[in-house]
Formats: structure tokens, C-alpha cells, sequence
């Protein structure tokens, strides 16, 4: 898969993408990451990328140009892409949205700054992504989050021992509790179901435990899971508890 990212900062993005999962996916070729400068698109001696809002206000607007200009020259490229502006006002980026955008070959994504891009640049545009009811200074942080998100869908991104199937969201659920070694630590003694050797037992307190804590933490992930009658009666049971996590 490649992610084309078209920013003005583009040495924001080293650091996080080389090391660790992302950067081994890069060296195996199983990704590929551009970092595209948005100012190469600009024109003129100072290569200008913003400039004062029109009607007044505060901040500085990014201009169209540079940024419909640099989309335009990746999109003669193939494969087909998907264009994303990453925006606090767009689809909240959800586990559903990052393994839809998983599908596709090639996505381009452009990064904001000051007070966002000209209107216009929603012309060149696919879809508006928001990681989060939050605003942040630019979206490179969030271009890192969505490509760190979708690149560990990729088929072989992950190895086997980290595996995605159980995670939160991919059931429409929080994950269970996770413990390793020491058995015991500070008075606390890892569950018993886990070291029983009894796979069937771990796999129903798992699940039992995946319900518990979405049931507390986030009812409105619940609401949406798909359950089976073996979910539900777990909940009804939990309903006629007071246990706190
Ligand atoms: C300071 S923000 C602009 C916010 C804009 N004035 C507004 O109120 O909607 C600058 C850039 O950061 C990025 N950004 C900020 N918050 C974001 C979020 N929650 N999700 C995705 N991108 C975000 C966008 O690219 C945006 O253009």
C-alpha cells in the first residue's frame, strides 16, 4: 500500500515512521510512505503557501493552489488513490473507517496548518478525516495516527504474535484484561482460568471479560456490537451487578 502525505513539514514524519512495526513494514516493501512538500507546488521566489483569510478574522488560511497542484501531479500517477484532507470537521476516524481505508492501494494525505486550507481544496478531495473531537496545530500528528492505523491492517504489517483479530474495536468491543509473568506480583495473583491450561474456559472468560469492560467503560460501543445469545445473557447478568472495574 502507499501513503503519499502532502505537508509542510515533512521531517515531522522521520522519526515515527522508522522504527518499530511501521519501519520494518517499509524495509520489507510492504508499505511505501512519501513525504511530499506542499511548498514544491508553491510559485514564485518565496514559494507562498498561505495567506490572510478573506472577510478578516484571525490566522492565516492555506492556499488552494499549492495544495490542488500537488494532489493534481500525484493523481497522474497510478495506482488510483484515494484523496484525504484530514480536518477536525470530518468522519471521526473509527476501527470500521481505518479498515476501509485498508482496501485501497493508495491513499494521499493532505495535512492542514493555521487555520485550515481554502475551501476550494475540497474539490481535489475524497474524503475529510478527524481523529478526534479536539483541535490540533496541524494535521501532520493526525496523518501519523490514520497511517499508523491502516498500515497494521495491511495483510503481513502484523506479525502472528501481534495480531490484530482480538483487538479493541475489531469485535465491536473493548479487548480483555492481559497479564504475563510474575504469577504474582504485589498481592495480586494473575486470574486462575488463565493459567488452567483449559483453552475453551480462557476463551469464555475472555469474552466475558471483553463484555464486562465494555459494558462499563464505553455503553455505547455495546449498543452497536454484534452479539450472540451467549453475549447477551452475559450482559443481563452483569446488568444485576454493581462491580465496579
Ligand atoms: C488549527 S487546525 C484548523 C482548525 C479549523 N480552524 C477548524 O476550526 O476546523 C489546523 C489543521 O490541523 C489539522 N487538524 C487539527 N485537528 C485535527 C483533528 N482533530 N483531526 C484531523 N486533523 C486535524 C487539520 O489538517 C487542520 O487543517
Amino acid at each position: 500500500m502507499i501513503f503519499d502525505i502532502l505537508t509542510l513539514f515533512p521531517e515531522m514524519f522521520l522519526s515515527p515512521l522508522e522504527g518499530s512495526i511501521i519501519g520494518k513494514a517499509r524495509q520489507e516493501g510492504k508499505i511505501t510512505i512519501n513525504l511530499i512538500n506542499i511548498r514544491d507546488y508553491a510559485e514564485g521566489k518565496h514559494r507562498v503557501t498561505d495567506d490572510y483569510p478573506y472577510g478578516g478574522g484571525q490566522g492565516m488560511i492555506m492556499k488552494p493552489e499549492p495544495i490542488i497542484r500537488g494532489v493534481e501531479a500525484l493523481l497522474a500517477d497510478k495506482p488510483k488513490a484515494q484523496v484525504i484532507l484530514m480536518t477536525p470537521q470530518g468522519t471521526p476516524l473509527r476501527q470500521e473507517v481505518v479498515k476501509r481505508l485498508a482496501q485501497h492501494a493508495r491513499l494521499i494525505i493532505i495535512c492542514g496548518r493555521y487555520e485550515g486550507v481554502d475551501e476550494r481544496v475540497r474539490a481535489v478531495v475524497d474524503e475529510e478525516i478527524s481523529i478526534g473531537d479536539y483541535v490540533l496545530t496541524g494535521g501532520e500528528l493526525a496523518a501519523l495516527v490514520l497511517v499508523d492505523a491502516v498500515a497494521r491492517m495491511i495483510p503481513g504489517v502484523l506479525g502472528d504474535e501481534e495480531a490484530s483479530e482480538d483487538d479493541s474495536f475489531s469485535q465491536g468491543l473493548l479487548e480483555y484484561p492481559h497479564y504475563t509473568r510474575p504469577r504474582e506480583f504485589a498481592g495480586r495473583r494473575v486470574p486462575e482460568v488463565l493459567i488452567s491450561g483449559d483453552h475453551q474456559a480462557i476463551e469464555q472468560w475472555r469474552r466475558a471479560e471483553a463484555l464486562r469492560r465494555t459494558w462499563k467503560r464505553r455503553p455505547d460501543l455495546i449498543s452497536r456490537a454484534r452479539l450472540s445469545d451467549e453475549d447477551q445473557r452475559i450482559l443481563e447478568k452483569l446488568k444485576g451487578t454493581s462491580e465496579t472495574d
